[in-house]
């Protein structure tokens, strides 16, 4: 069962809660002139994913179709999505673009690092972030008109939590990136220029943080990457 909720305005939250992986598996519909679908969802979810969508939107109107990184859950169901979409286009990272576009049906528009692209009165700009929270392609958007950051990975939480929060992430976090002996140690690398990337997305000052599993984030964004440089640097 898919879990609607608008987390911002016409930013809808889609969510699946898996009890076999322990964690949400959340995508995100921006209703504007040209709707954009964030994270296809892996391919055993696009029916769910598809009619939650079609709830929202006519699925032939569906635009932009977009992603941080080259993972099942991120972007497995993509060429579903452009079979039942016929207008729909992928827009991803330059070198998500180059190294990975083989597998799409389609043409991928590949965007640079800060570039922008509006969806009519939203307004996305891409941010290349490589190894953040992986992969050399990885990058996130961050719609301006209302700041809000779509983070992937980042923020991470397992169970079957709430669609939306003002409290603290970062406990929810850590524990998921402690449980060292488990699938996700190493889940997220810290290299020599990730606190770099962080310092740059908590310049952003987010206002909203859409996190793809685990609850989305409302409040003092800057700050709640402040903590997570600190995690980060800690584990
Ligand atoms: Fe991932
Ligand atoms: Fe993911």
């Amino acid at each position: 069962m898919v879990r609607i909720d608008e987390i911002e305005s016409d930013v809808f939250r889609l969510s699946i809660f898996s009890t076999e992986s322990g964690f949400q598996y959340n995508a995100f519909l921006v209703r504007d002139e040209e709707p954009l679908l964030y994270h296809t969802g892996p391919k055993s979810l696009f029916s769910q994913f598809s009619q939650a969508v079609a709830s929202l939107i006519d699925l032939k109107q569906l635009r932009w179709i977009s992603y941080s990184h080259f993972e099942s859950d991120e972007c497995g169901a993509l060429n579903e999505w452009l079979t039942i979409a016929p207008q729909a286009e992928a827009v991803t990272g330059i070198v998500g673009a180059a190294v990975n576009g083989d597998f799409a049906i389609r043409p991928i528009r590949s965007l640079q690092d800060n570039e922008v692209f509006s969806t009519g009165k939203k307004r996305f700009r891409y941010l290349r972030t490589p190894h953040l929270p992986h992969g050399w392609d990885a990058g996130l958007l961050f719609e301006e008109t209302d700041r809000t950051l779509f983070t992937s990975d980042l923020f991470h939480q397992n169970g079957d939590v709430e669609p939306l929060t003002e409290n603290s992430l970062i406990d929810r976090f850590k524990e998921v990136l402690q449980n060292s002996q488990g699938p996700f140690s190493n889940y997220i690398p810290y290299t020599l220029h990730t606190e770099q990337m962080l310092r740059k997305l908590a310049d952003l000052n987010p206002k909203t943080l859409a996190v793809m599993h685990g609850s989305s984030y409302k409040g003092d964004g800057k700050s709640a990457i402040e903590e997570l440089i600190k995690v980060m640097q800690q584990m």
